[in-house]
């Protein structure tokens, strides 16, 4: 690729791009949280089927090779964060100052392409689960992405009598993007229509914050462990009968919750044998 030319919004829409990167997809919206996050939608293959909560490899083309001058693509698993049912796609990602992908990726305007390889893949779907009661989603950090796509998707209602969200972050600053999605349900006209009026009231979402003043402080697993979180939500603790989970957050968290839901009696499914919860670890730079 020849280096990125910015593009401002007015010429995107008025001069149709000629694609100049494999497997181009237009940058068509970015919205920056904090330092350390942003969101960002891009154009959707037309023949990009996936289910919601999987996600895919993009990315750029990395820097010239200073011997030959070449550029290969510099790609990252990112889960995508719309529904299946979307026209766009979207993602939300952190930004690492020093990081291969992400350090360029945060500069990306309207206008701009990225590479998207269309073969969606997951284990975070619907499909891998028993059916059961309550769902429970856990993330921390950017592990919110394949949750944003999965609370947009409509069987996740059909599907379970309640959907239990959890977020952990650092800063309050972090919980912003979960916040938005979560809030814009109650007005979506098209969802309330198709789901049904006030689906969204199926929805109890849970913040949490570790190293910042917020209403709700702690790590998920310790207010789990204590009951303090069952007690807050006002449900009954975990168990394999009516319980099914998805994680998605940094290793450790994967780990330590893997672990408590095993200890809680729930068995790990998987696309080829369905069970009662799975598990993703969130694709950092
Ligand atoms: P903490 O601040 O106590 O480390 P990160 O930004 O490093 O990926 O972390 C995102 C959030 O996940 C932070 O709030 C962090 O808490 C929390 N976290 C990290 N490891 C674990 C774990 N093993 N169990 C639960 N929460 C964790």
């Amino acid at each position: 690729m020849t280096e990125q030319k910015p593009v401002t919004e007015a010429q995107a829409t008025a001069v149709p791009k000629v694609p100049t990167l494999p497997d181009a997809q237009t940058v068509t919206e970015v919205q920056h949280y904090t330092d350390r996050l942003f969101s960002f939608k891009c154009t959707r293959p037309a023949t990009l089927r996936f289910r919601s909560g999987e996600f895919v490899m993009i990315g750029l083309m990395g820097d010239p090779d200073p011997k030959t001058g070449k550029q290969k693509p510099l790609l990252r698993a990112y889960s995508i964060a719309s529904p299946s049912w979307d026209e766009e796609l979207e993602f939300y990602s952190i930004k690492v100052q020093d990081g291969p992908l992400t350090s360029k990726l945060q500069h990306i305007k309207p206008g701009d392409e990225i590479i998207l390889r269309p073969k969606p893949v997951g284990t975070l779907v619907h499909d891998a689960l028993l059916p059961g009661k309550r769902i429970w989603f856990f993330a921390t950090g950017t592990g919110f992405a394949p949750f944003a796509s999965l609370l947009r998707e409509p069987q996740t209602y059909e599907d379970y009598d309640e959907v239990i969200i959890t977020h952990t972050c650092r800063e309050a600053g972090e919980l912003t993007y979960g916040r938005n999605i979560i809030d814009s349900l109650k007005d979506d006209e098209l969802l309330n229509e198709v789901i049904g009026e006030g689906f969204w009231k199926k929805i109890k979402y849970y913040p949490t914050t570790t190293r910042e003043e917020s209403a709700k402080m702690g790590r998920i697993t310790d207010l789990i462990n204590s009951g303090e979180a069952y007690k807050d939500l006002g449900v009954e603790p975990l168990c394999p009968q009516n319980d099914r989970a998805m994680i998605c957050g940094n290793l450790a968290f994967n780990l330590e919750l893997k672990d408590m839901l095993e200890a809680a009696g729930l068995e790990e499914g998987a696309n080829s044998k369905p069970a009662q919860y799975v598990v993703e670890k969130a694709f950092l730079d």
